[in-house]
């Protein structure tokens, strides 16, 4: 409706100025004539004006122009001699000529909107008026249109106002040259910004939402410069979201939400998003025509062209070359304990997934290398570049990290940080760097002695349940990547690690061993790991006070153990433990509203009793002996521990008489589903 109005008013804004030559008689009135016309015209181009700026709350350059021509023209015509005041009237289109020219050209010179832009601006949805392409495209039009009406001036002054010089050819240069290239020109320009790229789609991931996560492999930090900036993307539809990239010192990070003054917000349907990466749609183009929407500074989203590039192929033999390509992944393993270790799990998980994709990965467990830390004695900068004065095991070490594509840091979080073992494995890295400084962004760094094509990946697992506990590891890696400038394409970081162990949870911790493997396929498939996947092993297992609880539980039960220096085994090997890890994985759903008991009665090398109370979706885990019980469960440790541990099939143990159930032999029936999964 409104925009409809706007057309109308457009239209209406010819009418004063056309009404003013009629009466005028083009120019051949007498002197009453020629008053009645100007005061006609100028009483059209008010009411014009006023009805303009009720209605749409806008005025046109046009109007403006013509009702300062028209109440000029009027004053002239009231206030001079008669002798004089024909003279208006005579070379009225001259001057109207001039009028345009100059309100063709003087705005922009000024720093007010192009002539053309205020007039698109009434046909344009607005979302697109502060689009770069829309401004250019209108400031190209206003000095094709100043050309045009400078033109047809000079024709009408040198042809001395003949009809055929001044409104003839005029109209003909207007109509048949100016309106079509004004329909024709947006289209020529967008589609010549619009340079298809042969892009390897290989290289792309299936949602829009990983994609964003992506863009900081291809950021370009010396297009950066020292820009600080937030983009924000909020994509809607299948595999969108909200994202968020971050861009300071020269580095570029992505992640999942909202912050609250991003510089840009780009607002796509995710699949739109998808297709202009991969340069199937004119970004431009779209753009204009509404598909999309973007707020906030317009120069930013043109820059995002040299800030961020998408993986192109160059020719096919490259693309080929790169595929064949084996990667070679060095995992470091900086637990002291790798047999037991929680973070070992994670690893194999992760070098499994990477070797389904054909990485070739070897992994260095620094507890049996002899690594001395550096004593920073600078002979590997000065003596002998690049060469470390101690003759341990990291010369070895050294070319192996030179030689690979992805560096694998794995570490257990010890006080916030890598072990002693990972941060001497780093500090001894020093002979690869150089020891000048150079600035990248807003700051300085040591340069790489080597060429470096290596990427990093963090796997940490830590055991209290707070993911906070990983912030500094990684601030650190932040840093190493920041200052040795090798992108960090995947943090695996899990809290609350020590339930990997934990048998009465097994199909929890799959959830997380699945993820990891997963980081192992996407680093290698994609080049690192996808947000999702990282967020996927932080995410917590059971609720904190509950692992609080089973970690109690567990160190009550191991303390005597260990300090008789008895091996800990892998398995669960605790009733109490088994149980506890059962009640906190209680499937609520599969639940609904069952209520029961469940007594556990366990004899052999580790007796005593123990209960379940199942109420309002919830299981509660209790000592000792509850009154009539809905299901009595009588088990040596041994039978159901190893049931737990997935050693002994439950249902064939009972047909067998391993372990003796009464009472509601359904709800036997129904454990399985009830406790573990964490499925329905
Ligand atoms: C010396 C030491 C320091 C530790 N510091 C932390 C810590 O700061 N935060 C935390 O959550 N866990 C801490 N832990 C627990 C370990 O990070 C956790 O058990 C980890 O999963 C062990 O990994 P691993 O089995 O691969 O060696 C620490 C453990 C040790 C032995």
């Amino acid at each position: 409706m409104r925009s409809n109005l706007k057309k109308i008013l457009f239209i209406t804004s010819f009418i004063p100025v056309i009404v003013f030559k009629v009466v005028a008689r083009v120019g051949e009135a007498d002197i009453i004539q020629a008053k009645v016309a100007t005061l006609v015209g100028l009483i059209l181009a008010g009411i014009q004006f006023f009805l303009s700026k009720r209605f749409i709350n806008h005025t046109t350059y046009l109007e403006k122009a013509f009702i300062g021509f028209l109440g000029f023209g009027t004053a002239w015509v009231y206030l001079t001699p008669d002798h004089l005041s024909s003279l208006f009237v005579d070379h009225s289109t001259t001057l109207l000529y001039f009028v345009l020219f100059l309100t063709t050209l003087v705005p922009q010179l000024f720093g007010y909107d192009p002539f053309t832009y205020a007039i698109a601006k009434q046909m344009a949805p607005e979302r697109v008026w502060n689009t770069p392409q829309f401004r250019m495209i209108n400031l190209h039009l206003t000095y094709f249109w100043s050309g045009i009406f400078l033109i047809n001036f000079l024709l009408s002054w040198l042809g001395h106002g003949k009809p055929l010089f001044s409104i003839l050819i005029p109209l003909i240069i207007i109509l048949g040259i100016g309106l079509p290239v004004v329909r024709i020109y947006p289209n020529l320009f967008l589609k010549r910004q619009f340079t298809p790229q042969p892009i390897d789609s290989s290289f792309f991931p299936k949602t829009a939402k990983e994609l964003i996560s992506l863009m900081p492999m291809g950021f370009n930090p010396e297009a950066a410069g020292d820009l600080k900036t937030e983009i924000q993307f909020n994509l809607t539809g299948d595999g969108g979201g909200k994202m968020v990239l971050s861009i300071s010192e020269g580095r570029c990070r992505a992640q999942e939400g909202e912050v609250l003054s991003p510089a840009l917000t780009i607002i796509s349907p995710a699949d739109l998003w998808l297709k202009i990466t991969r340069r199937e749609i004119d970004p431009a183009r779209s753009l204009m025509d509404g598909l999309y929407e973007v707020k906030g500074d317009m120069n930013l989203l043109m820059k995002m062209g040299d800030l961020f590039r998408p993986p192109t192929k160059v020719n096919g033999q490259e693309a080929t070359q790169k595929e064949k390509k084996t990667l070679k992944i060095l995992a470091v393993q900086g637990s002291p304990r790798p047999k037991l270790s929680n973070t070992e799990i994670l690893l194999k998980e992760f070098l499994r997934g990477a070797q389904s994709q054909g990485a070739e990965t070897e992994t260095i467990y620094l507890k049996d290398k002899d690594i001395h830390s550096c004593v920073g004695c600078y002979t590997c900068w000065a003596k002998t570049p690049g060469v470390c004065t101690f003759n341990d095991d990291m010369p070895e070490l050294l070319e192996k990290v030179k030689g690979c594509d992805i560096i694998v840091y794995a570490t257990p979080l010890y006080n916030y940080n890598m072990t002693s073992r990972l941060k001497a494995f780093q500090e001894r890295l020093l002979p690869l760097l150089d020891p000048h400084l150079i600035r990248t962004g807003e700051t300085y760094r040591h340069p790489q002695r080597y060429e470096v094509k290596r990427k990093m990946v963090l796997i940490s697992t830590c055991g209290f349940p707070e993911i906070s506990h990983f912030d500094g590891l990684r601030h650190i890696f932040g840093l190493i990547e920041q200052s040795g400038q090798v992108p960090l394409v995947g943090e695996i970081m899990m809290p609350a690690a020590e339930l990997l162990k934990q048998g009465g949870l097994k199909e929890r911790t799959q959830d997380i061993l699945q993820s990891a493997y997963r980081a192992g396929v996407e680093v290698v498939r994609d080049g690192r790991v996808s947000k999702e996947t990282e967020n996927q092993i932080q995410k917590p297992i059971i609720a904190p006070d509950e692992m609080a609880e089973m970690a109690n539980l567990w160190w009550d039960s191991h303390l005597q153990g260990i300090a008789q220096g008895k091996p800990q085994e892998g398995g669960i090997e605790d009733m109490r433990l088994l149980l506890r890890g059962m009640a906190a994985t209680f499937n609520t759903q599969v639940a609904g509203n069952l209520r029961g008991t469940i007594q556990f009665e366990v004899t052999g090398k580790q007796p005593g009793n123990w209960f379940f109370t199942i109420e309002n979706g919830r299981c509660a885990y209790h000592e000792g002996k509850v009154d009539s019980p809905t299901l009595t469960i009588k088990t040596p440790p041994e039978v159901w521990l190893a049931i737990a541990n997935k050693e002994l099939d439950g249902q064939q143990a009972f047909m067998e008489g391993k372990y003796s159930a009464a009472g509601d032999m359904g709800l036997l029936m129904r454990m399985k589903s009830l406790f573990g999964s964490g499925r329905p």
